[in-house]
């Protein structure tokens, strides 16, 4: 069944049978691909996103899905952010620009961790079920979370850095604005990219963020992907409120594991991490912006404007009265900005752009992070509004890789699999 082909409007059954088709359709093997063309390989949080969306009907497959992902953990920890196993010219930058000397070829850097918070819904899913894997998994998701907390950290800071837009996973958010302005692209070798023939141009990063992109993979490169040094020196690191806030997350959900394995070191050992997690918290907060942003760790400067992911901090477990009433004035006024909530990044600041990728579109996943959070700490009301969001979208425009927050219309990839995930896992009416 092509839900495309079918008549509008789609009945939620149907939207529940194709979100089905699709994580089948986009399977390879025991991964998924986030969706055909646009993106051939294996990306780590698209992946873990699935795993949720795969345990709402297969929570077998849901395992192989985490499994498969930590086939591309480098020998220091990370979980790299593309698995590629195989070169595929429909994508640019390939394994070959990477260069990262691993088998399976992955690319050089990670992506936010959301595997640790996923392992434990999968686990709680079914725990007969779910402890041999959780036994296989959890010492990768220590070496991991590990890595960040050392590599990702500058000496005497708290704040996890991002070394590369991509790290972050939200490739052109105007939080890198500032940091990439400093990186000169110059030499770069001559490139052609792909994904533009993919998908309008207008919905993608520019061709100048492009050429930073590939200055900072050559950077890493001829460092020979030495992850201390590029935090350390490199010509890129930013604090980014979105990995930060999920790390803390996975920190905590680490922590249950550990308890439920009777792991007393690691349990030790991620209880020291959270305990600097309040510093790397006051370090992310902007006063003036009423909210927790990106900060250029080079400069100090704080991002311009609010990201979707400032309101992470409830996911997090982060609250603090006086921030919160802040911030939730911030939200509120976002929320009411536009039809359908939550842009990722503030419609009222001037480099709001609807349809560019992470300049201001919605994306499911950070909608439900979010509303996961605000619900925790008893905000139903915005929390329900984000998932009634979601579902119109997904309802107007079908399983798009992201939403223009003016009109509900789809943008970027189509078929794609982490929007049908979250629909199964919690926008559709049935999860109800
Ligand atoms: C891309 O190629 O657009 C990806 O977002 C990089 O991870």
């Amino acid at each position: 069944m092509k839900t495309q082909n079918l008549e509008k409007p789609w009945t939620d059954v149907e939207l529940d049978q194709r979100a089905i088709a699709i994580l089948r359709e986009n399977e390879w093997g025991d991964y998924t691909l986030p969706t055909w063309g646009l993106y051939p390989y294996q990306w780590n949080w698209d992946s873990m996103f699935v795993a949720l969306g795969f345990s709402e009907f297969d929570l077998d497959r849901a395992w192989r899905e985490v499994e498969t992902l930590f086939q591309g953990q480098w020998n220091n920890g990370m979980a790299a952010h593309i698995v590629f196993r195989r070169d595929d010219p429909s994508y640019f930058p390939g394994p070959k620009i990477w260069n990262s000397g691993q088998n399976p070829p992955t690319s050089g850097c990670s992506q936010p961790p959301v595997a640790a918070t996923i392992v434990r819904d999968l686990y709680e899913a079914d725990s007969e079920v779910g402890l041999p894997w959780l036994k296989m998994i959890f010492p990768k998701l220590m070496a991991w979370h590990r890595w960040f907390h050392t590599m990702r950290v500058i000496s005497g800071g708290s704040a996890i850095a991002v070394t590369h837009p991509w790290e972050s996973g939200r490739d052109n958010s105007p939080d890198w604005d500032l940091a990439l302005s400093n990186v000169d692209p110059s030499g770069i070798a001559p490139y052609e990219r792909r994904d533009i023939e993919h998908v309008d141009p207008a919905m993608r990063p520019t061709n100048e963020e492009y050429d930073r992109y590939l200055k900072l993979v050559e950077y890493g490169r001829e460092s020979g992907w030495d992850h201390a040094h590029i935090t350390r020196e490199g010509p890129f690191a930013v604090a980014d409120p979105g990995v930060s806030f999920i790390l803390m997350r996975s920190d905590k959900d680490l922590l249950e594991l550990a308890k439920i394995l009777n792991a007393e070191d690691s349990a030790k050992e991620i209880k020291s991490w959270l305990y600097h997690a309040e510093e790397a918290t006051d370090y992310l907060w902007s006063e003036e912006l009423g909210a927790y942003a990106a900060r250029d760790l080079r400069t100090d400067e704080h991002a311009s404007g609010v990201s979707s992911v400032a309101f992470l901090s409830y996911y997090a477990g982060v609250s603090t009265p006086r921030r919160d009433a802040k911030l939730q004035a911030t939200l509120r006024r976002i929320l009411k900005a536009t039809r359908f909530s939550l842009p990722s990044f503030d419609p009222e600041h001037p480099k709001f752009d609807a349809r560019r990728y992470w300049r201001g579109p919605v994306w499911a996943i950070v909608n439900y992070m979010v509303a996961r959070g605000l619900s925790e700490y008893g905000f139903e009301r915005e929390a329900r509004k984000l998932q009634v969001d979601t579902r119109a979208a997904i309802r107007e425009s079908g399983f798009y890789e992201y939403f223009n927050p003016i009109n509900g219309r789809g943008a970027g990839g189509n078929q794609f699999a982490w929007t049908a995930a979250i629909w199964l896992a919690w926008a559709s009416p049935t999860t109800e």
